[in-house]
């Protein structure tokens, strides 16, 4: 063998030997996952993630090893332990459900039960049951009965709806927006998607306060990013864990994610708090996706990143919830112009455009729609107030939401699975409802989404009362 061949001999048998302690060490992630779950703890631990890192910093620096090199390593290492503990969970259980897919085996039994001509209070679904403003629909008709050909529009939106919503965004938040700062999209998911699809490249890190609305963590995942949950407890009022958050910034994150009012507690980060947030983004220069869709549901205005001038931020909001026009698919972003040019690729290149005729209905709900959406507002915040009110005649603890139209209780029964739970009480008492589980490592937690018809909700609570004290 010539010197040459020798020493590609000897690299082949170096990788062979790496790989087989790369195996070692995923068969230990898969018992640490074991351990976790047993005492009902998450999979992501960041400080033990630092701790492993840390170490292989140190050992490089000691060998000479390139320490970006380690570091790049350290991440994949990281990564494929979280993905295979996800998928084992613990010996001979089926891998864990993502948590959108909680939610969608919710929806679908619901739908197959009504299908069987079951009655169900339906408090799984996250929209308001109040038809789209009436002038929007007359819009529709004209434009169908004037316009034979609606053709391709622009990526980033009609310009009369962005030039509206530049000028209301303004006047709000007492700020200057240029329409160019504006980009349409199919939903607030879209737009989140968008985001993250344009902004975090693979292994990049993004900070998601749960419990959250769970897209987030999927639109993460699905750029091979890294979601990085920092929980809050309804002991602490659901208040954002700071320190947590602090952290996981210095260390280095893309982008963090705020939703305020929140998707599934209702609470709405206060001013002050809202602010310094801001300031410490801006300090480590992290992206800010502040996905405001419920802004308009609240008792006294909630605090939003256009107040902040913070240029390195997403602004997200919806037509879906203040208008009722979930299934439109209409949204929009706002943040600089040359985030929104880069956005607008992925529009471009996955769905060309938002349907003109949609746009136009948005535009006229703008114009025209407002004393429609706000006295539905008012009705679905009187509705919140009576869940509550009715929920604290039942053996649950949560947190009274001061905005968006949902509410999280907990059960303090032991053993209590949420997963479970409200597949039973859909079952047995034909109430409809999301296990926590769907918005991070909650299982004792359900949500209530207050879509369902005002006189439904007394009855449909005490059967949940019921359920819960049945609970074994
Ligand atoms: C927090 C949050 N963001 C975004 C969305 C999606 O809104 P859209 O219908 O505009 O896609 C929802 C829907 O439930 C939500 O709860």
């Amino acid at each position: 063998m010539s010197e040459l061949e020798e020493y590609r001999h000897q690299i082949r048998e170096i990788d062979q030997r790496v790989l087989t302690l790369i195996k070692d060490r995923l068969n230990i992630g898969i018992k640490l996952s074991e351990i976790k779950h047993s005492l009902g703890l998450p999979i992501i631990d960041t400080d033990a993630e630092q701790a492993a890192m840390d170490n292989l910093v140190r050992t490089s620096a000691a060998l000479g090893v390139d320490i970006s090199f380690a570091r790049q390593l350290g991440e994949l290492l990281i990564e494929k332990t979280i993905e295979i503990q996800n998928n084992h969970r613990s010996a001979g259980q089926p891998a864990k459900k993502s948590k959108d897919q909680n939610l969608k085996e919710i929806i679908e039994l619901t739908q197959a039960m009504l299908v069987d001509g079951k009655k169900i209070a339906r408090f799984e679904i996250g929209e308001p049951n109040f038809p789209p403003p009436q002038p929007v629909i007359r819009e529709l008709t004209t434009v169908f009965k004037k316009k034979k050909i609606i053709g391709y529009g622009a990526a980033v939106g009609l310009p009369e709806l962005r030039k509206k919503l530049a000028v209301e965004l303004s006047n709000e938040h007492h700020v200057r927006i240029d329409p160019d700062q504006i980009v349409i999209t199919p939903g607030a998911r879209f737009a989140i998607f968008a985001t993250v699809m344009s902004f975090v490249s693979e292994l990049e890190r993004v900070v998601i306060p749960q419990p959250a609305f769970p897209a987030y963590e999927e639109c993460v995942s699905l750029t091979h990013g890294r979601a990085i949950p920092v929980a809050a407890s309804l002991d602490n009022n659901w208040e954002l864990n700071f320190s947590k958050i602090e952290a996981e910034l210095r260390k280095g994150a893309r982008m963090i994610v705020l939703n305020s009012p929140n998707n599934p507690t209702g609470k709405v980060i206060s001013k002050d708090k809202f602010h310094d947030l801001v300031e410490l983004a801006r300090k480590h220069d992290t992206l800010v996706l502040s996905d405001e869709v419920y802004e308009r549901y609240v008792h006294s205005k909630a605090p939003s990143i256009l107040d902040e001038e913070y240029t390195n931020s997403i602004y997200v909001n919806s037509f879906s919830k203040r208008f009722g026009l979930t299934g439109w698919r209409i949204a929009y972003l706002v943040t600089s112009k040359e985030y929104a040019k880069r956005i607008r690729r992925i529009i471009h290149t996955a769905v060309t455009c938002v349907p003109e005729f949609i746009q136009r209905a948005a535009l006229i709900a703008l114009k025209q729609g407002e004393s429609d959406a706000e006295r539905n507002r008012r009705s679905i915040l009187r509705k919140v107030d009576l869940t509550c009110r009715e929920l604290s005649k039942i053996d649950v603890e949560f947190y009274k939401p001061d905005g968006a139209f949902y509410v999280f209780p907990r059960s303090n029964k032991p053993n209590f699975d949420s997963v479970k739970f409200a597949t039973k009480l859909l079952k047995e008492q034909h109430v409809s409802v999301v296990p926590g589980e769907s918005f991070g490592n909650y299982p004792a937690f359900f949500r209530l989404a207050v879509s369902l018809p005002e006189a439904q909700i007394p009855n449909a609570i005490r059967s949940i009362g019921k359920a819960v004290e049945h609970w074994s």
